[in-house]
C-alpha cells in the first residue's frame, strides 16, 4: 500500500513531493472518459480520487485496474449509515486496493469505531473522515441546524473522529490551519482547491494550491480545475509548480 504521510514535522529530505499530495478528482460517468483524462495528463499525477459518479458505474473494476497501474486511489464513497452496515461495507471495500476510504464523521461515534474496527484487517484502506462540505457555507450549515461556524462544526466532528481512532480527515483548507493546531498528528486533506481565479463552481470553502499547503494540509484534492481545462496536463503542472513554491516549515 502507498506509505500515507502527514508532512508536518518530517525532514525536508522526507517530505512527500508536489506529485506525491496532489490528488485528482475522477469525476466522470464512465470508465473510458476516466483513462482518456488519465492518458492526457501525461503521467503528472499519481494519486486519483473515484467518487459515487465513477464507483456506481465503473465499479470495483476501474478501481483494480488503476491500482495494477501502479496508481494510488482514494476511494471516496462517503460511508454514512448505521454502525453494523458501515463497517460491512469497510471490509467489503477492504478487499479492492484503496488505499484511502471516506466515512462520514457526522455518523457519529459508534459508526466512526465501527468503521476503524473493521478497517483493522491487513489490505484495509486508510480512513478518512468527512467533516463538513466544502460545498456548504455558514447559511446552509444554518438551515441543517447546525448554528456554530463551519469552523467550529469541522473542529467538533474531527475531535469525534480523532476520538474513534480516525486521523485521517477531510476539511476545507479554510479550516486547516486550525486543524493542525488542534490535532497536530492527523492526516489533513483539503478539497475546495481553486487556483487564482479559477471559477469556484459549487464549492464555498476554498483556497489556492499554495494557501491550502501554507494552512497545513497534507494531499490537495482537484477536481474540475484540471480535468475541465482545456489541457489538463498543463493545468495540473500548474498546481504542481505552485505546490512546490510553497516553503513549508520544517
Ligand atoms: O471539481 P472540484 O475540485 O470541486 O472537486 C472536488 C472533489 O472533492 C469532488 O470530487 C468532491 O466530491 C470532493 N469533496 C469535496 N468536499 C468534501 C469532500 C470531498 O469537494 N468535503
Amino acid at each position: 500500500m502507498t506509505e500515507l504521510k502527514n508532512s508536518q514535522g518530517s525532514p525536508a529530505l522526507q517530505r512527500p513531493s508536489p506529485r506525491e499530495r496532489l490528488i485528482l478528482a475522477l469525476d466522470f460517468p464512465s470508465a473510458d472518459q476516466a483513462f482518456d483524462l488519465i492518458q492526457r495528463l501525461e503521467g503528472c499525477c499519481q494519486w486519483f480520487k473515484v467518487g459515487l459518479e465513477l464507483y456506481l458505474s465503473a465499479g470495483n473494476h476501474l478501481v483494480q485496474a488503476l491500482k495494477d497501474l501502479g496508481f494510488s486511489v482514494f476511494l471516496d464513497l462517503k460511508l454514512h449509515d448505521i454502525p453494523n452496515t458501515v463497517a460491512g461495507a469497510v471490509r467489503s471495500v477492504s478487499k479492492l486496493g484503496a488505499d484511502l476510504l471516506t466515512v462520514h464523521a457526522g455518523g457519529g461515534l459508534a459508526m466512526l469505531q465501527a468503521a476503524r474496527e473493521a478497517a483493522s484487517c491487513p489490505n484495509a484502506p486508510k480512513l478518512l473522515a468527512v467533516t463538513v462540505l466544502t460545498s456548504m457555507d455558514a447559511s446552509q450549515l444554518a438551515a441543517v441546524g447546525v448554528s456554530g461556524s463551519p469552523a467550529e462544526q469541522v473542529l467538533r466532528l474531527a475531535n469525534i473522529a480523532h476520538t474513534a481512532g480516525i486521523t485521517g480527515l477531510v476539511c476545507s483548507p479554510e479550516e486547516a490551519a486550525r486543524m493542525r493546531r488542534a490535532l497536530p498528528g492527523s492526516l489533513l486533506v483539503t478539497p475546495g482547491i481553486r487556483p487564482a481565479g479559477a471559477d469556484t463552481g459549487d464549492q464555498k470553502r476554498i483556497a489556492t494550491p499554495a494557501a491550502a499547503l501554507a494552512a497545513g494540509a497534507d494531499y490537495l484534492v482537484v477536481g474540475r480545475p484540471i480535468t475541465q481545462a482545456p489541457d489538463p496536463a498543463k493545468a495540473a503542472q500548474q498546481i504542481l509548480l505552485e505546490m512546490a513554491s510553497v516553503g513549508l516549515p520544517g
